[in-house]
């Protein structure tokens, strides 16, 4: 038996009428359960409420119906320790130097001087920004402020981090290094990683589950298990077994996207 980390059971979420609209039922019923220390990733078109659940999950938002819990406690409207969180489009902080973009992660942290300086050497080092400690954002590339926020992130050493598109801004070729670094972070810190894309190819490289939402309201329509050893890096992609899978994720997107009418999920 997978030992579960975070278990949904029944979750719902259901926004008020405003200005005169109608109410809008986001997401659900879903019931998922995430084992510690894997790699979850979960695509579906936009709008269907990927980032509602994962603020669900994060406990920045409540659900309207169901219980999420995060080992073994329930999570209700407040960011649970040891739960790290990098939002779509994130942003580092322009006026502060990287190191010190990285340390404000610790803001709320009774820590010494000495132990938070460590550590954000430390998180720098995993994301390979310690050159540039001194910079500030503007002087970096997209890629490079992307990793900022996941250092941000990853300095309160949290034992599930929560991604929401954390690539969506950046070409392919840097989408992939960065997937890398991620599933470096990954084995190195061996926190549960749960991470929203739209790119299917991203999705089929990193996770170990995949997740399929169908169109508002988001239910979960297929998981899909990549089976990948967890040294694995982007040459993944040149494996047969990755084309079946982008396939699999294509052909139960497709529909939906196309209900939704939205955004279609990139292909691989
Ligand atoms: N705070 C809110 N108040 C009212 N409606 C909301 C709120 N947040 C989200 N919604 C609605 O819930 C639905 C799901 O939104 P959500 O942001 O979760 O989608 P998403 O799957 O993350 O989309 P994308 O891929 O574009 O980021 C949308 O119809 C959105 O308008
Ligand atoms: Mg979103």
């Amino acid at each position: 038996m997978p030992d579960v980390h975070v278990s949904m059971r029944g979750i719902e979420k259901t926004f008020p009428a405003s200005g005169g609209g109608r109410e809008v039922h986001a997401l659900g019923p879903i019931d998922l359960e995430l084992h510690r220390g894997e790699f979850f990733a979960i695509v579906g078109p936009s709008g269907c409420g990927k980032s509602t659940l994962l603020e669900l999950i994060a406990g920045l938002a409540e659900a309207s119906a169901g219980v999420v819990q995060f080992e073994g406690r329930e999570i209700r409207g407040e960011i649970a320790d040891r739960v790290g969180v990098v939002f779509q489009e994130d942003a580092c902080f322009p006026w502060l130097s990287v190191a010190e973009n990285v340390a404000f992660g610790l803001r709320k942290a009774n820590l010494p001087a000495a132990d938070k300086a460590r550590r954000v050497d430390e998180a720098l080092g995993i994301m390979g920004l310690q050159d540039f400690a001194r910079h500030y954002p503007a002087q970096l590339s997209g890629g490079m402020r992307q990793r900022v926020c996941i250092a941000r992130t990853l300095i309160t050493e949290p034992r599930l981090i929560l991604l929401d598109e954390p690539f969506g801004a950046l070409d392919q070729q840097t989408r992939l290094l960065m997937g890398e670094e991620v599933l470096r972070l990954w084995r190195q810190t061996k926190a549960t990683v749960f991470l929203i894309t739209h790119a299917l190819d991203e999705a089929a490289m990193l996770a170990d589950r995949i997740a399929v939402m169908s169109a508002r309201p988001g239910r979960l329509i297929d998981i899909v298990e990549t089976g990948w050893p967890a040294d694995r890096d982007s040459r993944i992609i040149e494996r047969v077994e990755f084309g079946t899978i982008t396939s699999r994720l294509w052909r139960s997107l497709r529909a939906e996207s196309l209900k939704a009418g939205g955004r279609p999920a990139d292909r691989a």
